[in-house]
Protein backbone atom coordinates (compact mmCIF):
# COMPACT_ATOMS: atom_id res chain seq x y z
CA UNK A 1 0.00 0.00 0.00
CA UNK A 2 1.18 3.64 -0.69
CA UNK A 3 2.76 5.08 2.55
CA UNK A 4 1.52 8.36 1.20
CA UNK A 5 -1.97 7.34 1.77
CA UNK A 6 -3.35 8.11 5.39
CA UNK A 7 -7.03 6.73 6.72
CA UNK A 8 -8.85 9.34 8.00
CA UNK A 9 -11.73 7.64 10.78
CA UNK A 10 -14.84 10.13 11.32
CA UNK A 11 -15.59 9.64 15.20
CA UNK A 12 -16.28 13.02 16.11
CA UNK A 13 -20.48 13.51 15.99
CA UNK A 14 -23.01 12.84 19.02
CA UNK A 15 -25.28 10.04 17.38
CA UNK A 16 -28.23 11.60 18.17
CA UNK A 17 -30.22 8.92 16.97
CA UNK A 18 -28.73 5.98 19.30
CA UNK A 19 -30.30 8.30 22.66
CA UNK A 20 -27.12 7.57 24.17
CA UNK A 21 -25.10 9.49 26.95
CA UNK A 22 -22.35 7.42 25.36
CA UNK A 23 -20.34 9.30 21.81
CA UNK A 24 -21.70 6.92 18.97
CA UNK A 25 -18.26 5.37 18.11
CA UNK A 26 -18.33 3.91 21.25
CA UNK A 27 -21.11 1.50 21.42
CA UNK A 28 -19.84 -2.04 21.13
CA UNK A 29 -20.22 -5.24 18.98
CA UNK A 30 -19.27 -8.21 19.83
CA UNK A 31 -17.73 -6.71 23.02
CA UNK A 32 -15.40 -4.46 21.48
CA UNK A 33 -16.49 -0.49 20.09
CA UNK A 34 -17.55 0.44 16.87
CA UNK A 35 -14.49 2.09 16.71
CA UNK A 36 -11.97 -0.21 17.50
CA UNK A 37 -13.30 -2.73 14.61
CA UNK A 38 -12.88 0.13 12.29
CA UNK A 39 -9.53 0.68 13.08
CA UNK A 40 -9.21 -3.27 13.24
CA UNK A 41 -9.93 -3.07 10.10
CA UNK A 42 -7.83 -0.26 8.91
CA UNK A 43 -4.46 -1.79 10.65
CA UNK A 44 -3.47 -4.30 8.07
CA UNK A 45 -3.68 -1.73 4.99
CA UNK A 46 -2.91 1.81 6.82
CA UNK A 47 -0.37 0.71 10.06
CA UNK A 48 -0.18 3.78 11.81
CA UNK A 49 -1.16 5.88 9.29
CA UNK A 50 -4.52 6.03 11.06
CA UNK A 51 -6.30 9.36 12.34
CA UNK A 52 -9.28 9.51 14.33
CA UNK A 53 -11.38 12.70 14.51
CA UNK A 54 -12.45 13.30 17.42
CA UNK A 55 -14.91 16.02 19.05
CA UNK A 56 -18.51 15.15 20.92
CA UNK A 57 -16.59 13.59 24.65
CA UNK A 58 -13.52 13.46 22.85
CA UNK A 59 -11.50 12.43 26.13
CA UNK A 60 -13.73 9.30 26.37
CA UNK A 61 -12.73 8.47 22.82
CA UNK A 62 -9.16 9.00 23.63
CA UNK A 63 -9.25 7.18 26.73
CA UNK A 64 -10.72 4.03 24.91
CA UNK A 65 -7.72 4.08 22.45
CA UNK A 66 -4.86 4.58 24.38
CA UNK A 67 -2.48 4.44 21.19
CA UNK A 68 -4.62 6.26 18.65
CA UNK A 69 -3.52 9.63 16.50
CA UNK A 70 -6.25 12.26 16.99
CA UNK A 71 -7.37 14.92 15.73
CA UNK A 72 -9.64 17.36 17.11
CA UNK A 73 -12.99 18.87 15.50
CA UNK A 74 -13.77 21.10 18.03
CA UNK A 75 -17.51 21.71 17.03
CA UNK A 76 -19.53 19.13 15.26
CA UNK A 77 -20.43 21.12 12.36
CA UNK A 78 -20.98 17.98 9.41
CA UNK A 79 -18.27 15.19 8.03
CA UNK A 80 -17.01 17.96 5.56
CA UNK A 81 -15.87 19.89 8.36
CA UNK A 82 -14.75 16.99 10.22
CA UNK A 83 -11.96 16.34 6.81
CA UNK A 84 -11.14 19.99 6.81
CA UNK A 85 -9.92 19.53 10.50
CA UNK A 86 -7.87 17.02 9.44
CA UNK A 87 -6.04 18.25 6.87
CA UNK A 88 -3.33 20.12 8.15
CA UNK A 89 -2.53 16.73 10.33
CA UNK A 90 -2.51 15.11 7.04
CA UNK A 91 -0.25 18.03 5.42
CA UNK A 92 1.98 17.59 8.03
CA UNK A 93 2.42 13.51 8.07
CA UNK A 94 3.50 14.47 4.16
CA UNK A 95 0.09 12.49 3.18
CA UNK A 96 -1.30 12.48 -0.32
CA UNK A 97 -3.78 10.36 0.01
CA UNK A 98 -6.68 10.31 2.39
CA UNK A 99 -9.10 7.37 2.57
CA UNK A 100 -11.56 8.73 4.55
CA UNK A 101 -13.74 6.21 6.50
CA UNK A 102 -17.12 6.71 8.45
CA UNK A 103 -16.42 5.66 12.31
CA UNK A 104 -19.66 4.29 12.72
CA UNK A 105 -19.28 1.77 10.05
CA UNK A 106 -18.35 -1.64 12.47
CA UNK A 107 -18.62 -4.11 9.66
CA UNK A 108 -16.03 -2.78 7.85
CA UNK A 109 -13.57 -5.63 6.43
CA UNK A 110 -9.76 -5.48 5.53
CA UNK A 111 -10.67 -7.32 1.88
CA UNK A 112 -13.06 -4.83 1.28
CA UNK A 113 -10.95 -1.57 2.01
CA UNK A 114 -8.43 -3.47 -0.01
CA UNK A 115 -11.12 -3.98 -2.99
CA UNK A 116 -12.34 0.02 -2.61
CA UNK A 117 -8.60 1.31 -3.04
CA UNK A 118 -7.78 -0.87 -5.97
CA UNK A 119 -10.95 -0.09 -8.29
CA UNK A 120 -10.03 3.42 -7.06
CA UNK A 121 -6.82 3.78 -8.20
CA UNK A 122 -6.19 6.67 -10.95
CA UNK A 123 -9.34 8.74 -9.59
CA UNK A 124 -8.69 12.24 -7.73
CA UNK A 125 -12.42 11.22 -5.69
CA UNK A 126 -13.46 7.56 -5.63
CA UNK A 127 -16.24 6.86 -2.84
CA UNK A 128 -17.88 3.12 -2.03
CA UNK A 129 -21.54 2.57 -2.73
CA UNK A 130 -23.97 0.31 -2.53
CA UNK A 131 -27.28 -1.17 -3.09
CA UNK A 132 -30.37 -1.46 -0.52
CA UNK A 133 -33.80 -2.02 -0.77
CA UNK A 134 -34.42 0.80 1.30
CA UNK A 135 -31.92 3.60 1.20
CA UNK A 136 -33.66 5.19 4.24
CA UNK A 137 -31.18 8.11 5.50
CA UNK A 138 -28.24 7.45 3.57
CA UNK A 139 -26.72 10.25 1.20
CA UNK A 140 -28.20 8.98 -2.72
CA UNK A 141 -25.86 8.28 -5.59
CA UNK A 142 -27.30 10.47 -8.07
CA UNK A 143 -25.63 9.52 -11.95
CA UNK A 144 -26.22 10.45 -15.58
CA UNK A 145 -25.72 8.72 -18.69
CA UNK A 146 -24.30 5.86 -15.83
CA UNK A 147 -21.48 9.09 -14.29
CA UNK A 148 -21.73 9.89 -11.16
CA UNK A 149 -22.63 13.69 -11.15
CA UNK A 150 -23.55 14.04 -7.18
CA UNK A 151 -23.99 12.87 -3.90
CA UNK A 152 -27.47 14.33 -2.59
CA UNK A 153 -28.46 13.80 1.16
CA UNK A 154 -31.38 11.88 1.95
CA UNK A 155 -32.92 15.28 3.57
CA UNK A 156 -32.13 17.34 0.76
CA UNK A 157 -33.56 14.58 -2.19
CA UNK A 158 -35.65 15.76 -4.44
CA UNK A 159 -37.30 13.18 -7.00
CA UNK A 160 -38.42 16.11 -9.04
CA UNK A 161 -34.69 17.67 -9.06
CA UNK A 162 -32.72 14.23 -8.70
CA UNK A 163 -34.57 11.99 -10.68
CA UNK A 164 -36.12 9.01 -8.87
CA UNK A 165 -34.13 7.10 -6.41
CA UNK A 166 -32.12 3.86 -7.37
CA UNK A 167 -31.26 2.44 -4.15
CA UNK A 168 -27.56 3.48 -4.90
CA UNK A 169 -26.43 4.77 -2.00
CA UNK A 170 -23.67 6.62 -0.53
CA UNK A 171 -21.52 4.05 1.65
CA UNK A 172 -19.24 6.64 3.63
CA UNK A 173 -15.55 5.72 2.68
CA UNK A 174 -13.88 7.81 0.11
CA UNK A 175 -10.60 8.40 -1.31
CA UNK A 176 -9.01 11.76 -1.97
CA UNK A 177 -6.45 13.46 -3.86
CA UNK A 178 -5.41 15.61 -0.93
CA UNK A 179 -3.84 18.44 -3.15
CA UNK A 180 -6.80 18.21 -5.68
CA UNK A 181 -9.66 18.64 -3.12
CA UNK A 182 -7.93 20.73 -0.76
CA UNK A 183 -9.16 23.94 -2.15
CA UNK A 184 -12.39 22.28 -2.51
CA UNK A 185 -13.08 21.48 1.22
CA UNK A 186 -13.32 25.19 2.01
CA UNK A 187 -15.89 25.87 -0.45
CA UNK A 188 -18.58 23.59 0.83
CA UNK A 189 -21.53 25.57 2.36
CA UNK A 190 -23.97 24.26 4.90
CA UNK A 191 -27.11 25.49 2.80
CA UNK A 192 -28.88 22.26 3.35
CA UNK A 193 -31.86 21.09 4.59
CA UNK A 194 -29.66 19.65 8.02
CA UNK A 195 -27.46 23.47 7.92
CA UNK A 196 -24.32 20.99 7.94
CA UNK A 197 -21.02 20.74 5.34
CA UNK A 198 -21.66 17.81 4.06
CA UNK A 199 -18.31 15.50 3.02
CA UNK A 200 -20.25 14.49 0.02
CA UNK A 201 -20.27 17.69 -1.93
CA UNK A 202 -16.95 17.37 -2.62
CA UNK A 203 -18.12 15.02 -5.30
CA UNK A 204 -20.38 17.90 -7.58
CA UNK A 205 -17.38 20.32 -6.76
CA UNK A 206 -14.78 17.70 -7.81
CA UNK A 207 -16.50 17.67 -10.90
CA UNK A 208 -17.35 21.36 -11.24
CA UNK A 209 -13.51 21.24 -11.06
CA UNK A 210 -12.42 18.64 -14.15
CA UNK A 211 -11.38 16.45 -11.74
CA UNK A 212 -11.50 12.46 -11.89
CA UNK A 213 -14.37 11.25 -9.76
CA UNK A 214 -15.66 7.99 -9.14
CA UNK A 215 -18.73 5.77 -7.94
CA UNK A 216 -17.26 2.40 -6.84
CA UNK A 217 -20.33 0.07 -6.29
CA UNK A 218 -19.33 -2.60 -4.01
CA UNK A 219 -22.92 -4.58 -4.72
CA UNK A 220 -25.27 -4.85 -1.32
CA UNK A 221 -22.04 -5.63 0.91
CA UNK A 222 -22.97 -5.40 4.06
CA UNK A 223 -19.58 -4.55 5.36
CA UNK A 224 -20.28 -0.94 4.77
CA UNK A 225 -23.56 -0.74 6.82
CA UNK A 226 -23.77 2.15 8.75
CA UNK A 227 -25.16 2.20 12.26
CA UNK A 228 -27.15 5.35 13.66
CA UNK A 229 -29.46 3.90 15.68
CA UNK A 230 -29.62 0.72 18.45
CA UNK A 231 -32.03 -1.14 16.18
CA UNK A 232 -28.90 -0.89 13.29
CA UNK A 233 -26.48 -1.59 16.32
CA UNK A 234 -28.27 -4.77 17.09
CA UNK A 235 -28.69 -6.01 13.45
CA UNK A 236 -24.73 -5.13 12.67
CA UNK A 237 -24.30 -7.10 15.34
CA UNK A 238 -25.83 -10.65 14.22
CA UNK A 239 -24.63 -9.82 11.00
CA UNK A 240 -20.94 -9.45 12.61
CA UNK A 241 -21.74 -12.70 14.44
CA UNK A 242 -22.79 -14.93 12.09
CA UNK A 243 -19.86 -13.83 9.53
CA UNK A 244 -17.40 -14.22 12.23
CA UNK A 245 -18.64 -17.81 13.39
CA UNK A 246 -18.65 -18.87 9.55
CA UNK A 247 -15.19 -17.76 9.12
CA UNK A 248 -13.46 -19.32 11.82
CA UNK A 249 -15.66 -22.44 10.94
CA UNK A 250 -13.74 -22.56 7.30
CA UNK A 251 -10.62 -21.63 9.63
CA UNK A 252 -10.85 -24.79 11.22
CA UNK A 253 -12.21 -23.80 15.02
CA UNK A 254 -14.55 -26.25 15.89
CA UNK A 255 -17.84 -24.89 17.48
CA UNK A 256 -20.55 -26.02 19.66
CA UNK A 257 -23.66 -23.72 18.87
CA UNK A 258 -22.08 -21.14 16.18
CA UNK A 259 -25.53 -19.24 16.31
CA UNK A 260 -24.92 -18.22 19.54
CA UNK A 261 -21.23 -17.24 19.72
CA UNK A 262 -19.98 -13.33 20.16
CA UNK A 263 -16.56 -13.50 19.08
CA UNK A 264 -15.34 -10.59 18.44
CA UNK A 265 -12.78 -9.88 14.79
CA UNK A 266 -10.30 -8.51 17.41
CA UNK A 267 -9.63 -11.89 19.39
CA UNK A 268 -7.31 -14.40 17.73
CA UNK A 269 -8.69 -17.74 17.32
CA UNK A 270 -5.90 -20.60 16.12
CA UNK A 271 -7.37 -23.56 14.02
CA UNK A 272 -8.22 -26.56 16.64
CA UNK A 273 -9.42 -24.61 19.54
CA UNK A 274 -13.19 -25.46 20.66
CA UNK A 275 -15.88 -23.23 21.74
CA UNK A 276 -19.36 -23.83 22.86
CA UNK A 277 -21.76 -21.34 22.70
CA UNK A 278 -23.33 -18.85 24.15
CA UNK A 279 -20.18 -17.75 25.01
CA UNK A 280 -18.30 -13.82 24.48
CA UNK A 281 -14.73 -13.29 23.55
CA UNK A 282 -13.13 -10.12 22.71
CA UNK A 283 -10.59 -7.43 22.70
CA UNK A 284 -7.13 -8.76 21.87
CA UNK A 285 -7.92 -12.09 23.27
CA UNK A 286 -5.84 -15.21 21.55
CA UNK A 287 -7.26 -18.55 21.93
CA UNK A 288 -3.89 -21.23 20.81
CA UNK A 289 -5.34 -24.58 19.47
CA UNK A 290 -6.53 -27.53 21.37
CA UNK A 291 -8.09 -24.85 24.08
CA UNK A 292 -11.23 -25.96 25.16
CA UNK A 293 -13.81 -23.00 26.25
CA UNK A 294 -16.95 -24.53 27.71
CA UNK A 295 -20.62 -22.16 27.42
CA UNK A 296 -21.34 -19.56 28.89
CA UNK A 297 -17.71 -17.76 29.37
CA UNK A 298 -16.71 -14.28 29.04
CA UNK A 299 -13.37 -14.12 28.12
CA UNK A 300 -11.96 -10.25 27.07
CA UNK A 301 -8.58 -9.22 26.36
CA UNK A 302 -7.07 -13.03 27.34
CA UNK A 303 -4.80 -15.44 26.31
CA UNK A 304 -5.01 -18.76 26.36
CA UNK A 305 -1.98 -21.42 25.90
CA UNK A 306 -2.52 -25.06 23.88
CA UNK A 307 -4.28 -27.40 26.08
CA UNK A 308 -5.53 -25.01 28.38
CA UNK A 309 -9.34 -25.48 29.60
CA UNK A 310 -11.78 -23.13 30.82
CA UNK A 311 -15.28 -24.39 32.13
CA UNK A 312 -18.54 -22.99 31.76
CA UNK A 313 -19.47 -20.13 33.45
CA UNK A 314 -15.97 -18.45 33.92
CA UNK A 315 -15.56 -14.60 33.56
CA UNK A 316 -11.83 -13.58 32.37
CA UNK A 317 -10.05 -10.26 31.77
CA UNK A 318 -6.83 -9.27 31.27
CA UNK A 319 -5.69 -13.43 32.33
CA UNK A 320 -3.01 -15.54 30.93
CA UNK A 321 -3.72 -19.14 31.20
CA UNK A 322 -0.49 -21.43 30.51
CA UNK A 323 -0.87 -24.65 28.28
CA UNK A 324 -2.61 -27.42 30.14
CA UNK A 325 -4.27 -25.31 32.69
CA UNK A 326 -7.81 -26.01 34.03
CA UNK A 327 -10.44 -23.06 35.39
CA UNK A 328 -13.69 -23.40 36.30
CA UNK A 329 -16.74 -24.26 36.07
CA UNK A 330 -17.44 -20.70 37.77
CA UNK A 331 -13.97 -18.85 38.14
CA UNK A 332 -13.26 -15.55 37.56
CA UNK A 333 -9.66 -14.59 36.63
CA UNK A 334 -9.67 -10.54 36.93
CA UNK A 335 -6.88 -8.69 35.28
CA UNK A 336 -3.07 -9.81 35.72
CA UNK A 337 -4.09 -13.42 36.74
CA UNK A 338 -1.36 -15.50 35.61
CA UNK A 339 -1.99 -19.81 35.47
CA UNK A 340 1.41 -21.92 35.09
CA UNK A 341 1.22 -24.86 33.17
CA UNK A 342 -1.05 -26.97 34.45
CA UNK A 343 -1.94 -25.11 37.11
CA UNK A 344 -5.87 -25.42 38.30
CA UNK A 345 -8.47 -22.55 39.23
CA UNK A 346 -12.03 -24.21 40.34
CA UNK A 347 -15.27 -23.00 41.48
CA UNK A 348 -15.94 -20.13 43.01
CA UNK A 349 -12.20 -19.16 43.04
CA UNK A 350 -11.06 -15.17 41.92
CA UNK A 351 -7.66 -13.98 41.35
CA UNK A 352 -6.45 -10.76 40.56
CA UNK A 353 -3.26 -10.03 39.92
CA UNK A 354 -1.98 -13.21 41.19
CA UNK A 355 0.37 -15.66 39.60
CA UNK A 356 -0.40 -19.88 40.17
CA UNK A 357 2.62 -21.46 39.83
CA UNK A 358 3.45 -24.80 37.22
CA UNK A 359 0.79 -27.59 38.45
CA UNK A 360 -0.29 -25.32 41.85
CA UNK A 361 -3.86 -25.53 42.19
CA UNK A 362 -6.31 -23.47 44.06
CA UNK A 363 -9.87 -25.33 43.61
CA UNK A 364 -12.28 -23.83 45.56
CA UNK A 365 -13.88 -20.49 47.14
CA UNK A 366 -10.95 -18.92 47.11
CA UNK A 367 -9.68 -15.17 47.08
CA UNK A 368 -6.00 -14.85 45.85
CA UNK A 369 -5.31 -11.39 45.11
CA UNK A 370 -2.04 -9.47 44.65
CA UNK A 371 0.12 -12.77 45.25
CA UNK A 372 2.49 -15.13 44.07
CA UNK A 373 1.84 -19.21 44.70
CA UNK A 374 4.86 -21.24 43.80
CA UNK A 375 4.94 -24.47 41.74
CA UNK A 376 2.31 -27.45 42.86
CA UNK A 377 1.37 -25.55 45.90
CA UNK A 378 -2.45 -26.74 47.01
CA UNK A 379 -4.52 -23.72 48.14
CA UNK A 380 -7.12 -25.11 50.26
CA UNK A 381 -11.01 -24.30 50.12
CA UNK A 382 -11.90 -20.90 51.68
CA UNK A 383 -8.53 -19.47 51.64
CA UNK A 384 -8.55 -16.01 51.55
CA UNK A 385 -5.27 -13.47 50.86
CA UNK A 386 -6.21 -10.32 52.78
CA UNK A 387 -4.35 -7.68 50.39
CA UNK A 388 -6.23 -4.51 51.78
CA UNK A 389 -5.91 -2.97 54.52
CA UNK A 390 -8.36 -0.24 53.87
CA UNK A 391 -6.29 2.17 52.49
CA UNK A 392 -2.95 0.42 50.45
CA UNK A 393 -2.76 -3.43 48.79
CA UNK A 394 0.10 -5.43 50.22
CA UNK A 395 1.85 -8.61 48.93
CA UNK A 396 1.46 -12.75 49.43
CA UNK A 397 3.94 -15.08 48.66
CA UNK A 398 3.57 -18.70 48.91
CA UNK A 399 6.37 -21.04 47.71
CA UNK A 400 6.82 -24.48 46.23
CA UNK A 401 5.07 -27.40 47.67
CA UNK A 402 3.19 -25.61 50.34
CA UNK A 403 0.10 -26.39 51.29
CA UNK A 404 -2.33 -24.01 52.87
CA UNK A 405 -5.82 -26.01 55.11
CA UNK A 406 -8.69 -24.79 54.28
CA UNK A 407 -10.04 -22.07 55.50
CA UNK A 408 -7.32 -19.83 55.79
CA UNK A 409 -6.88 -15.89 56.22
CA UNK A 410 -3.25 -14.78 54.85
CA UNK A 411 -2.75 -11.23 56.17
CA UNK A 412 -1.03 -9.54 53.99
CA UNK A 413 2.05 -8.71 53.56
CA UNK A 414 3.29 -12.28 54.34
CA UNK A 415 5.19 -14.87 53.08
CA UNK A 416 4.71 -18.60 53.36
CA UNK A 417 7.71 -20.86 52.38
CA UNK A 418 8.48 -23.84 50.18
CA UNK A 419 7.29 -27.02 51.50
CA UNK A 420 5.19 -25.27 54.90
CA UNK A 421 2.06 -26.27 56.07
CA UNK A 422 -0.78 -24.02 57.10
CA UNK A 423 -3.30 -25.69 59.28
CA UNK A 424 -6.58 -25.66 58.50
CA UNK A 425 -9.06 -22.65 59.63
CA UNK A 426 -5.85 -20.13 60.36
CA UNK A 427 -5.34 -17.08 60.48
CA UNK A 428 -1.60 -15.96 59.49
CA UNK A 429 -0.28 -12.51 60.03
CA UNK A 430 3.58 -13.77 60.37
CA UNK A 431 5.82 -15.21 58.25
CA UNK A 432 6.21 -18.60 57.77
CA UNK A 433 9.36 -20.18 56.78
CA UNK A 434 10.75 -23.51 54.36
CA UNK A 435 9.72 -26.48 56.07
CA UNK A 436 7.68 -25.29 58.77
CA UNK A 437 4.03 -26.03 60.38
CA UNK A 438 2.04 -23.11 61.44
CA UNK A 439 -1.40 -23.25 63.03
CA UNK A 440 -2.61 -20.40 64.39
CA UNK A 441 -6.04 -21.04 65.55
CA UNK A 442 -7.75 -21.34 69.22
CA UNK A 443 -6.64 -24.97 70.38
CA UNK A 444 -10.09 -27.23 70.78
CA UNK A 445 -10.75 -27.84 74.04
CA UNK A 446 -13.29 -30.72 74.71
CA UNK A 447 -15.39 -30.83 78.09
CA UNK A 448 -17.92 -33.26 79.65
CA UNK A 449 -21.44 -32.20 79.00
CA UNK A 450 -23.24 -30.68 81.39
CA UNK A 451 -26.30 -33.16 82.44
CA UNK A 452 -29.23 -32.44 81.48
C1 LIG B 1 -23.20 9.88 6.07
C2 LIG B 1 -23.16 10.48 4.67
C3 LIG B 1 -24.14 9.74 3.79
C4 LIG B 1 -23.83 8.27 3.77
C5 LIG B 1 -23.75 7.70 5.19
C6 LIG B 1 -23.19 6.29 5.13
C7 LIG B 1 -22.61 12.82 5.00
C8 LIG B 1 -23.09 14.23 4.93
N1 LIG B 1 -23.49 11.88 4.71
O1 LIG B 1 -24.49 10.14 6.58
O2 LIG B 1 -24.07 10.24 2.45
O3 LIG B 1 -24.81 7.57 3.01
O4 LIG B 1 -22.89 8.49 6.02
O5 LIG B 1 -23.25 5.68 6.39
O6 LIG B 1 -21.46 12.60 5.27
N2 LIG B 1 -18.96 12.93 12.11
C9 LIG B 1 -17.92 13.73 12.50
N3 LIG B 1 -18.12 15.08 12.62
C10 LIG B 1 -19.30 15.66 12.33
C11 LIG B 1 -20.36 14.84 11.92
C12 LIG B 1 -20.17 13.49 11.82
O7 LIG B 1 -16.82 13.24 12.78
O8 LIG B 1 -19.41 16.89 12.46
C13 LIG B 1 -18.75 11.48 12.01
C14 LIG B 1 -19.73 10.67 12.84
O9 LIG B 1 -19.18 10.44 14.14
C15 LIG B 1 -19.90 9.40 12.05
C16 LIG B 1 -19.59 9.82 10.61
O10 LIG B 1 -18.97 11.08 10.68
O11 LIG B 1 -18.98 8.40 12.43
C17 LIG B 1 -20.86 9.91 9.76
O12 LIG B 1 -21.73 10.84 10.33
P1 LIG B 1 -23.30 10.57 10.41
O13 LIG B 1 -23.93 11.73 11.07
O14 LIG B 1 -23.56 9.24 10.95
O15 LIG B 1 -23.65 10.64 8.86
P2 LIG B 1 -24.89 9.95 8.13
O16 LIG B 1 -26.09 10.80 8.37
O17 LIG B 1 -24.98 8.53 8.47
CA1 LIG C 1 -24.00 7.24 9.93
Amino acid sequence: MDASNFAVVLAAGKGTRMHSPRPKVLHTILGDTMLHLVVHACRPVFQNRILIVIGHEGDQVRMAMPDGRFVEQPQQLGTGHALQCALPALTASNAQWATVINGDAPLLDTGTLESFLGAATGADVAFATITLDNPGAYGRVVRQNGEVSAVVEAKDFQDSRHGAPTGEVNAGLYLFNISAIAPLVHQITNTNASGEYYITDLIALALQSGLVVRGIPCGSDTSLLGVNSPGELAMAEDILAQRQATCLLQRGVILHSPQMLRISPLAHIEPGAEISGPTEISGHSRIASGVRIGSHCVILHSSLDAGAEVRPFCHLEHAHVGPGALVGPYARLRPQAMLAAGAHVGNFVELKNATLGPGAKANHLTYLGDAYVGARSNIGAGTITCNYDGSRKHHTHIGEEAFIGSNTALVAPITVGDHALVGAGSTLTKDVADNELAIARARQKNLPRRKL
